[in-house]
């Protein structure tokens, strides 16, 4: 686990030294006529980097006359991915595309003018019709749409280790938060030695919005971001201290951890649960890990806590025409299915055949038809950047010394400065 930590940073510490060079992936090949399209993510490893290869594989057959050049960056969630991106645009050397998040994520790109307006390609490749109108909504400002979606994943799914949950006479996924934790305890007092493995800012943000929804219900949550729900409310205060008691089953070196980190003690059975998005499945499943179950987060009902990894043409990019063709793959029927059958994710279109996928996802297909639709901070589809940005610090503070009023006030603080914004 240490040596994957370490992967990351030194790969974010690599882009940043390209970057102070003046070296970008795409250097001494741009301009009219090149080839190559330098793709930036945070798809570096398992089944991210599986979801991407598929991705690349037909885009090596869509766009033979292009050549894909492999941008990414380390870390869960673009934790390293996102520093270097916001420079590179600063010094407008922007990578061909990059991955952003449905949603106020996608609209901090669009108000700072730096990705392109795409509604003509959405014509011109009957991608009108292709999307939900929901999500497209969520890609459009001003009756433009500016970038096409590559998935839907799911972020509130309880991931769980088969075999120390049965062992410990565990047999069925609990439904409300009082079960969770009547569960939590027997594993304690069996010896698991985290019942509940957790990593940094942004997993915490993960397991908080979870407990939240319970609390909440999918409207009154949903409303957290708009301003129609109360960030001050007894009930949020509440929900604070139920997440603060789910810290003390999880690790206590967890701000040390990436999302993979805390897997891995899933993995090995040093803990039960891990509460992550679906992208666990695709990456347990790259690493060969069969012994494993998943359920809604308890309490959490029908509520698809969802967003979507979508894709944008920056202003200035070296190759616009080779990102359209990237474009144009990846929001192809082929294109979402060569990708989404290896991330874990379903697929943006409607078109999509449930049966040429996995399990997992197909049961995925079938809850987002039916489910109540909620939106993500820490994966863009409910908040800015700067609102992410604000949380994580407020929730990294908790982690450390669990005072509930500094952390509501903290959070009600963030709503009124970026609520709108
Ligand atoms: C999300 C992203 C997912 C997955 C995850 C973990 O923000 O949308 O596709 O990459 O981070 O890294």
């Amino acid at each position: 686990m240490r040596s994957r930590t370490r992967t990351a940073v030194a790969a974010a510490g690599m882009a940043l030294a390209l970057l102070a060079s003046g070296c970008g992936a795409d250097d001494g090949d741009g301009g009219a006529g090149s080839k190559k399209v330098e793709v930036f993510t945070w798809w570096a490893d398992g089944g991210e980097k599986a979801g991407l290869d598929g991705l690349v594989a037909q885009f090596k057959t869509d766009c033979a006359q292009y050549e894909f050049v492999n941008g990414a960056v380390a870390g869960g969630a673009g934790s390293n991915a996102k520093q270097v991106l916001a420079s590179r645009l600063q010094q407008s050397d922007p990578p061909d595309t990059f991955q952003a998040h449905a949603g106020a994520e996608l609209s901090d790109y669009i108000k700072a003018g730096q990705i392109e307006d795409l509604s003509a390609q959405y014509k011109e490749w009957g991608l009108d019709s292709a999307f939900p109108k929901g999500l497209v909504d969520s890609l459009t400002v001003d009756g433009k749409i500016y970038s096409v979606p590559a998935n839907i994943h799911r972020a509130n799914v309880l991931w769980g280790n088969k075999s120390v949950l049965s062992k410990a006479g565990i047999t069925a996924p609990a439904t409300t938060l009082p079960e969770f934790f009547t569960q939590l305890d027997t594993l304690k007092a069996k010896g698991v030695a985290t019942p509940l493995a957790l990593g940094k800012d942004w997993t915490q943000q993960m397991l908080f919005e979870a407990v939240l929804i319970s609390k909440l219900g999918p409207e009154k949550f949903s409303g957290l971001w708009t301003g129609q729900t109360d960030w001050a409310g007894a009930d949020i205060t509440d929900a604070i201290n139920d997440y603060k008691k789910l810290l003390s089953y999880s690790n206590k070196d967890r701000d040390t951890f990436d999302w993979t980190d805390a897997e891995k003690l899933v993995m090995e059975g040093k803990a039960a649960y891990q509460l992550m998005g679906d992208w666990e499945a695709a990456d347990l499943d790259a690493k060969g890990f069969k012994d494993y179950n998943y359920s809604v987060f308890p309490g959490n009902g029908d509520a698809y806590q969802w967003l979507a990894d979508s894709f944008v043409l920056p202003k200035n990019a070296k190759n616009p025409e080779g990102t359209k063709c990237w474009l144009k793959t990846l929001g192809s029927a082929a294109g979402q299915k060569a990708f989404n059958t290896k991330k874990g994710s379903i697929p943006a279109r409607t078109d999509a055949n449930a049966t040429d996928y996995p399990a997992y996802q197909q049961a995925a297909i079938a809850d987002w038809a039916k489910g109540k639709p909620v939106p993500s901070c820490p994966h863009g589809s409910a908040c800015s950047q700067g609102w992410q940005g604000a949380v994580a610090s407020a929730q990294g503070k908790f982690s450390s010394d669990g005072d509930v009023a500094a952390l509501q006030s903290a959070l009600v603080a963030a709503a009124k400065q970026y609520a709108g914004k």
